[in-house]
């Protein structure tokens, strides 16, 4: 298996996925800012996957401040930076927020004793994404169908986890099940995710799959030719509306129209239990630069004005279910009740 986020001996090194596919390089984190780093700039992303790495930037962080009479007020300022190093996927607010409890609750104990707890916590957290994410794989494999073809968007495997994945883990399972699956990625303009991250994935795992461009997808539902969508995402809604990777909106409206199957795959650390819609999801805006250049060189007028969410909302009427680790949920009487 890939492996994307790397702790030993107290040092962090992530897989730097800006250079995938075509160099494996880790980028070492040597501090919690190093860690924020990686965050925004994408050297480590997939919702799970930062949730992971801004556990361990704690402990970074933890070490970093052992001998400091501000040990409290130092933590709570580094959670707060990795709090904000992106806005959409709530794995991270979700692991920030543990770290915090964690410390409120300890508040007595010696620096060394906090350190010690915050490694502790950042390990279980890994382990825990890594089982939510093969049970997730488990539940969402048994909806697939022997012969389906599967389209998928952005990259939801190894890469963006610490385990099989989430939608991508629902293929690899399905897969190794031996359920004679094929797949059609969607290429995911305008960072490629698909294009370099999850080809480079069914690559490995060697399971028969197509690359293509985003617009090629309602083509093909339209055809007949998709027989079950599966997609990730950043944040749930209690109502179920969904925030993912900028375009699956639009395959959610397609798939509904043409009445093809239309999943969520997510942990339970993804679900906001503190936002009733999609409405209050922060969707992040990203350099024009995405946009405006491919690999660097530049493929538009330059002086343009260019508008680039990277993510949109998905509302819960255009999703067939939720798989997650405990359950796939259904609308029961067209609601999602994910408690
Ligand atoms: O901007 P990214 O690459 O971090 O966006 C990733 C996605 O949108 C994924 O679909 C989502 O995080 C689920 S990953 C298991």
């Amino acid at each position: 298996m890939i492996h994307t986020i790397v702790f030993k001996d107290d040092r962090l090194s992530l897989l730097d996925q800006r250079k995938l596919p075509l160099a494996e390089e880790y980028f070492e984190c040597k501090t919690y800012k190093d860690v924020e780093f990686a965050i925004r700039d994408m050297v480590v992303r997939g919702a799970p996957a930062i949730g992971i790495a801004a556990g361990y930037g704690a402990y970074l962080a933890a070490l970093e401040f052992v001998n400091s009479d501000d040990f409290d007020k130092e933590m709570e300022k580094a959670l707060d930076i990795l709090n904000k190093s992106r806005p959409t996927a709530v794995n991270l607010m979700w692991a920030v927020d543990k770290m915090k409890k964690l410390l409120e609750d300890n508040k007595d104990r010696s620096n060394e004793e906090k350190a010690k707890l915050i490694k502790k916590l950042a390990i279980d957290i890994e382990k825990l994404e890594e089982e939510m994410s093969l049970d997730m794989s488990k539940n969402g494999a048994e909806l697939v169908k022997k012969g389906d073809t599967i389209l998928t968007h952005c990259n939801t495997g190894s890469l963006a986890t610490s385990g099989l994945g989430t939608a991508l883990g629902v293929i690899k399972y399905a897969h190794e099940e031996g359920k004679d699956i094929k797949v059609y990625a969607d290429e995911t303009r305008p960072r490629l995710q698909g294009a370099r991250l999850t080809a480079y994935e069914l690559d490995k795992e060697k399971i028969p799959f197509k690359l293509i461009s985003d617009s090629v997808a309602a083509t093909l539902i339209r055809d007949g030719k998709i027989d079950f969508i599966v997609v990730g995402a950043d944040r749930i809604a209690k109502n179920g509306d969904t925030a993912n990777k900028i375009g699956t909106f639009m395959l959610s409206i397609v798939a509904k129209e043409y009445k093809v199957p239309f999943y969520i795959a997510a942990p339970s650390s993804t679900i906001d239990f503190d936002i009733e819609t999609g409405k209050e999801i922060e969707i992040e805006e990203r350099d024009e630069s995405e946009v405006t250049e491919i690999e660097g060189v530049r493929i538009a007028p330059h002086g343009i004005q260019v508008y680039n969410p990277a993510f949109d909302v998905t509302p819960y009427q255009n999703i067939t279910g939720i798989i997650t680790e405990k359950k796939v949920y259904f609308q029961e009487n067209g609601e999602f009740n994910l408690e």
